[in-house]
């Protein structure tokens, strides 16, 4: 049990990297939350410190996901608890320990603790992710579309549908968790989603095949 615990607070830990808020504060001498849409993560590193930062930043929270579900393996855990270390990390990567407990919509972190768990519904996300943003130009509804198509990637291809099916208790709880992650996510971008409704989202036009 305390191995258990261990693992999930190691899990919050590494989510707790402020990746974002530590690459502004070092390179532009300011906090990412002040500037922006204020959120700590990738996207408003593009805005705040260029693409090339943004997506070094989304690299590492993705890691963070991935590293906890690593280290959970690591150590010879069961798979519900995986998934338990991986939401803390996506946890840790919202209310950051080490940033004042104001940190991103865990969209990388989430991602890489999908990638780790689950490789071909992560594809399945991405894919969703990527073909919304070049579509639209705008990150929030990419994520939020990717945040939708988790739990019935899941489903169909992390084992949730086999474990509804032989009644396999655990194998339901992680498919659940997988559709609490989901709404977390679009939870979490509650204001994005008011901006959007009114038409005032900001929106990357250059990559936008649509708004070019
Ligand atoms: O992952 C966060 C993204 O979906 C939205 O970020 O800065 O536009 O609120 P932002």
């Amino acid at each position: 049990m305390l191995m258990i615990v261990g693992v999930i607070v190691v899990g919050y830990l590494v989510g707790s990297f402020p990746t974002s808020v530590i690459a502004v504060r070092v390179l532009k001498g300011a906090d990412i939350r002040d500037l922006g849409s204020g959120n700590a993560g990738a996207t408003n590193t593009v805005r705040v410190l260029g693409a090339r930062w943004g997506i070094i930043v989304g690299l590492v929270d993705l890691a963070k996901g991935w590293l906890a579900i690593t280290i959970a393996r690591a150590a010879g855990m069961p798979d519900y608890v995986l998934v338990l270390s991986g939401l803390a990390a996506v946890a840790g990567h919202a209310f950051p320990l080490f940033a004042r407990f104001k940190g991103g919509k865990g969209v990388a972190t989430g991602a890489g603790m999908v990638l780790g768990l689950f490789p071909l519904a992560f594809l399945v996300c991405l894919g969703g992710f990527l073909g919304v943003l070049f579509l639209s130009g705008i990150v929030s509804i990419s994520s939020i579309t990717a945040a939708i198509l988790l739990p019935p990637s899941v489903y169909f291809l992390g084992g949730g549908k086999a474990a509804f099916e032989t009644g396999d208790a655990v194998g339901i709880g992680i498919w659940l968790f997988s559709l609490a992650l989901g709404i977390f996510v679009i939870v979490l971008h509650r204001k994005n989603i008011r901006r959007l409704i009114k038409g005032e989202e900001r929106r990357f036009e250059k990559i936008s095949i649509l708004h070019r």
